[in-house]
């Protein structure tokens, strides 16, 4: 049994139905705070899916979990991640991200179990002093949610040597795109991405699109991102488990298509895939966002295996359907 953490949410979701199409057995672990019980609901239709709501700041909740069921590898991506919200509020984060996840690790030495994928974050390395951005980029984290998966990092790092446990870390760069059957997709309450917001307004539910600065040092001005299809990166959780089933030992990768596209980019591949004019403004820069950033995600595809097949036209296109299906009730 493969446990998920916040399997109820966007990239969990996704992860986990990929695991149930490699026929593992799954057992969702959310508190439901950021995860959709419908999501759950929806999973549990598709395969060999239980659930467990409870919350990793509660020892009990966990030890609940490892007490139920014969867990073998756990894929942990319970976590808030909204940056400017762990500027505010840095000890929601750290207490959930960071101290959730100790609990969750000692749980796992308890019951003897010694291998996890970790859901990590380009936002570790903060400024980028190069890119494409590699794994061996110094870490230097802008932010409080960066700093808190960063502290995961390090915990998991002395955990391997005091106890054996095994991780992968997964460092994701921008995540978009839906399930290609639209069963689950991106649900974010409140929407702060750009791929569903840009959507969001073609459809009538913003007014108007607002493009956060053009005035970057890149080509066009608008901020460059590496924006990998959220199904290519489930498939790159299930090739990290099975690397930490055969090869049990730890490691960290860049996820990411190791290709820039510019805020303005995005917007157009969004106006040629809907084939209509979306309407938009230029307003002031958002606080944070670095001008670049893009991977380099080479020792994923040599080591793992990995290999993101869809394009940021199957993204948004795939995107563009959840939003519909989901118009009434999703943000
Ligand atoms: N943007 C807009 N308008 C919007 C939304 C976003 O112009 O309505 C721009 C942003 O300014 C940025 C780019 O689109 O330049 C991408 O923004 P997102 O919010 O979609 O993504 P981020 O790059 O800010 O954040 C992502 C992940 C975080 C992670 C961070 C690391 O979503 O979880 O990368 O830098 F921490």
């Amino acid at each position: 049994m493969i446990l998920v953490t916040g399997g109820a949410g966007y990239i969990g979701s996704h992860t986990v139905i990929n695991l149930l199409n490699a026929n593992k057995k799954v057992v969702i672990f959310d508190n439901l705070e950021n995860g959709h019980l419908e999501t759950v609901e929806t999973l549990k239709k598709i395969g060999n899916v239980e659930f467990i709501k409870g919350d990793l700041r509660n020892i009990e909740d966990i030890e609940k979990v490892f007490k139920s069921y014969k867990i073998d590898a756990v894929v942990h991506f319970a976590a808030f991640a909204l940056v400017g919200e762990s500027v505010e509020n840095p000890g929601k984060y750290y207490r959930n991200n960071t101290f959730g996840t100790l609990n969750l690790l000692d749980t796992m030495i308890k019951f003897n179990v010694k291998k996890i994928v970790f859901s990590s974050t380009c936002a570790t390395y903060g400024e980028p002093q190069y890119t494409p951005i590699d794994e061996k980029h110094p870490q230097s984290p802008i932010n409080p949610y960066g700093t808190s998966k960063l502290m995961v990092e390090m915990i998991m790092r002395d955990y391997d040597r005091a106890y054996g446990l095994k991780s992968i870390k997964l460092r994701y760069f921008n995540v978009a795109g839906c399930d290609n059957q639209t069963r689950v997709g991106e649900w974010h309450e409140p929407e702060t991405h750009l791929i569903p917001n840009i959507l969001k307004s073609a459809i009538g539910k913003e007014k108007i699109f607002k493009i956060f600065g053009d005035d970057y040092d890149t080509p066009d001005g608008t901020c460059i991102r590496d924006y990998v299809n959220v199904e290519d990166l489930a498939q790159a959780h299930r090739l990290a488990l099975e690397y930490l089933e055969t090869e049990n030992k730890s490691d960290v990768f860049n996820l990411g298509t190791e290709k820039g596209d510019s805020v303005k980019n995005i917007f157009d591949v969004c106006e040629k895939v809907l084939n209509k004019k979306i309407a938009k403004e230029v307003v002031e820069r958002r606080p944070g966002d670095p001008a670049m950033l893009f991977a380099n995600a080479n020792k994923a595809k040599t080591i793992l295996g990995w290999k993101p097949a869809r394009t940021i036209e199957d993204s948004v296109s795939s995107a563009y359907k959840w939003e519909l299906k989901n118009k009434n009730f999703c943000n």
